[in-house]
């Protein structure tokens, strides 16, 4: 990334117009998913099929999607895979739309919803063949006992799927100030191999993982994500307020200053057998 100006980034965008309580204070993702947009993860699409073709699901496994926002991966595994899936988020929000679209998809009987922390969750050790996190460890204050309940809740032999924002060089302090301050308020993220450590401090599990772009907001990770009728849909709810069209061009304005620095990853854990 050298010749970037990270100081270029220190202004923040203005735009005019009334405020709104509706969406003050919202995380991205919040204002995102109140916008319609059903995959919240960094990667979007590509990496969940990583995470689907890593975790080898078979017909009638056990699986928990930890913050599973409005629950579209939990969906997915469900009714590509035959999975019984508990999908869990510790916003009740998320939860409420998630419960919406999991009865729209005809899956109340294989999808249970729970409102939860990551960092203390409520089963038993061994509970789930297959854990899957995407962009939820970042945001968790307390990281090595987050990644120690996931590993917990994992029978041994089973599979911890975690997909987790990267920065792609070490430095430029204050481009991740920023990004901290401006963007997703709560989320602290560090390289590639940071995650990696944390995750081999869990244990002597076998650990794998595969790099990905962040391409959620690209036009090609928008379409492949939420297809052209739910990329109209989310038009049409953006332009029903101007504090929405207001947030959204400021969000991607912002947003789009930072890709060059951020890159993605999938790590696969697989739980020492005892
Ligand atoms: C970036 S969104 C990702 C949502 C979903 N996994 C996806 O990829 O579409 C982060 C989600 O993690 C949830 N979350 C944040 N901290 C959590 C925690 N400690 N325990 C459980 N969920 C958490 C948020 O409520 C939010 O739904």
């Amino acid at each position: 990334m050298s010749g970037r100006d990270p100081a270029g980034m220190l202004k923040p965008v203005s735009m005019p117009g009334p405020a709104c309580k509706e969406v003050n204070g919202l995380d991205p993702y919040h204002f995102l998913a109140l916008m319609g947009k059903r995959v919240l993860h960094p990667g979007g699409g590509y990496t969940t099929s990583e995470i689907c073709r890593l975790a080898g699901f078979s017909d009638g496994a056990e699986v928990i999607d930890i913050g599973c926002g409005v629950g579209s991966t939990a969906i997915q595994i469900a009714s590509r895979f035959g999975c019984r899936v508990t999908a869990l988020d510790i916003d009740e929000r998320m939860i409420n739309s998630a419960r919406s679209n999991v009865h729209a998809a005809g899956l109340v009987k294989t999808i249970s919803l729970k409102q939860g922390d990551m960092q203390s969750l409520p089963y038993a050790d061994n509970s789930f063949d297959v854990v899957t996190i995407e962009a939820v460890t970042m945001f968790t204050p307390d990281r090595p006992r987050a990644v120690g309940e996931a590993l917990r809740v994992c029978k041994p032999g089973g599979r911890v799927l975690d997909h987790e924002l990267v920065w792609l060089e070490p430095g430029h302090d204050e481009v991740r100030r920023l990004f901290y301050e401006e963007i997703c308020a709560g989320a602290v993220f560090g390289s590639q191999d940071n995650w990696i450590q944390l995750y081999r401090s869990t244990g002597p599990h076998v650990i794998d993982h595969v790099s990905a772009p962040f391409d959620m907001f690209t036009l090609r990770g928008l379409l492949r994500d939420e297809g052209l009728a739910g990329l109209f849909r989310m038009t049409a709810k953006c332009m029903s307020r101007w504090c929405y069209i207001r947030n959204m061009i400021g969000l991607m304005h912002r947003l789009h200053k930072f890709i060059p620095y951020l890159g993605t990853v999938v790590i696969s854990v697989t739980k020492e057998r005892t």
